[in-house]
């Protein structure tokens, strides 16, 4: 296909739910991509959040390799291998728990929501976050505390109150005889990347055991490393009672994943959630090749180490450009707030060779894969450089 075939077969044929670059890329190799003009991108901001090893791991391509020559799927009244053995190694590298496998971020908390509201036994109020982002179908978007995704989509579904985010009393004073759980992401991503304090977080834990409130961490977007620990949650000392995962476990590949801790889990019987495509054999031995590859490559202590790099990096913008207002971010979730839009900067970046992304209008988001190499970054670097001057 010609590039102007494929602009147009997207114009003809794809529903135009997406804002598009008009970039069309056949190549990928850890964090570089290659366009159909066989130009080449440094990607800082991979698959969305999915790409925490960069594209085309060597040892994801071989267990998808091994894995379809087997066996590709089985459905979930049947038993295999590969879910049996992801499920072990999710539940030894966090928290005692019981796991159900989907989709996406979305799907996975549907089912943290059904789970609290069945958990609730006739509570159902769940609080969330303004500025929060679980996702597009309709509980996930009706939870989320950002008015343009749901806007011409009501009525949503109800037993969602949202509060301030990184402010306990407003929490505390939400909180009546509905209440059921409180869902929130410990670093926003599509909301700015806006850093859930530990006061805040460890006030929560606190306020949700004296109430018998579930603690529901979403980590689609913190978790499996990009905050340079396995889990966000890590970072505070504190366990969740429900954890949802998706994006970067998969390594490009479609999961979902909701942890309950083991006591509560059995809440969920036969019959009352399910899946089809959820954890199939190819998805879990990918998933448990992406965990390997993260320990095996010690890549949480070089996404630590090359996120304070690049935190050092953009601060010595920050001196020199007055535009930038803020610098922040943990591990290797990043981002730079401008005093003024940030589209084009990052129209900039791309020109030059940077794919990086704009969120909440001025947030410029740097989330690059977590076996980034310090030369890489430099060169990021200095292409935000020319772009902001
Ligand atoms: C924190 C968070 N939760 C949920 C989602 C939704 O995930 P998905 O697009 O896989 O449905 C996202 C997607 O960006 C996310 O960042």
């Amino acid at each position: 296909m010609k590039l102007e075939e494929v602009f147009e077969s997207y114009n003809e044929n794809i529903m135009p739910t997406y804002t598009k670059m008009p970039l069309v890329f056949v190549k990928g190799k850890g964090s570089r991509l290659w366009d159909i003009h066989n130009n080449i991108y440094l990607d800082f901001f991979p698959g969305w959040g999915v790409g925490n090893l960069g594209h085309c791991h060597p040892k994801v391509m071989s267990a998808v390799r091994e894995q379809v020559s087997k066996l590709i799927f089985i459905p979930n009244n049947y038993y295999h291998l590969p879910q049996a053995k992801l499920a072990r190694e999710i539940v030894y590298w966090s928290f005692p728990s019981k796991v159900f496998f989907c989709n996406s971020g979305a799907e996975a908390n549907e089912a943290a929501i059904k789970f609290a509201r069945k958990f609730g036994k006739g509570k159902y109020e769940i609080i969330t976050f303004e500025n929060s982002f679980h996702g597009r179908t309709m509980a996930a978007l009706s939870a989320t505390g950002q008015k343009k995704y749901q806007s011409g989509f009501e009525p949503l579904v109800e037993g969602f109150k949202t509060v301030r985010f990184n402010d306990l009393e407003a929490v505390k004073n939400s909180v009546n005889d509905k209440t059921v759980a409180v869902l929130l992401e410990l670093i926003q991503g599509e909301g700015g990347i806006n850093i859930a304090s530990k006061d805040f977080v460890l006030g929560l834990r606190k306020l949700c055991d004296e109430k018998g409130l579930l603690l529901i961490i979403d980590e689609v977007q913190t978790g499996v490393g990009r905050t340079g620990k396995l889990f966000c949650y890590q970072h505070y000392g504190i366990t969740p009672d429900i954890m949802t995962l998706a994006k970067a476990l998969g390594a490009g590949f479609p999961i979902g994943c909701m942890l309950v801790k083991k006591d509560i889990a059995d809440t969920l019987t036969a019959g009352m959630h399910a899946s089809t495509f959820g954890g199939g054999p190819v998805i879990c031995r990918v998933a448990s090749a992406v965990l390997k590859a993260i320990k095996k490559e010690k890549l949480l202590a070089n996404a630590q180490k090359m996120g304070e790099y690049l935190l050092l990096l953009l601060n010595t913008l920050k001196d020199r450009y007055e535009i930038i207002k803020e610098v922040r971010g943990v591990g290797l979730m990043t981002a730079v707030e401008l005093n003024i839009e940030g589209k084009g900067i990052v129209d900039k970046c791309i020109s030059k060779g940077l794919l990086i992304n704009c969120t909440h209008e001025r947030v410029l988001r740097l989330m690059p894969a977590l076996n980034v190499k310090k030369k890489e970054i430099d060169q990021a670097i200095s292409i935000l450089d020319e772009a902001l001057r």
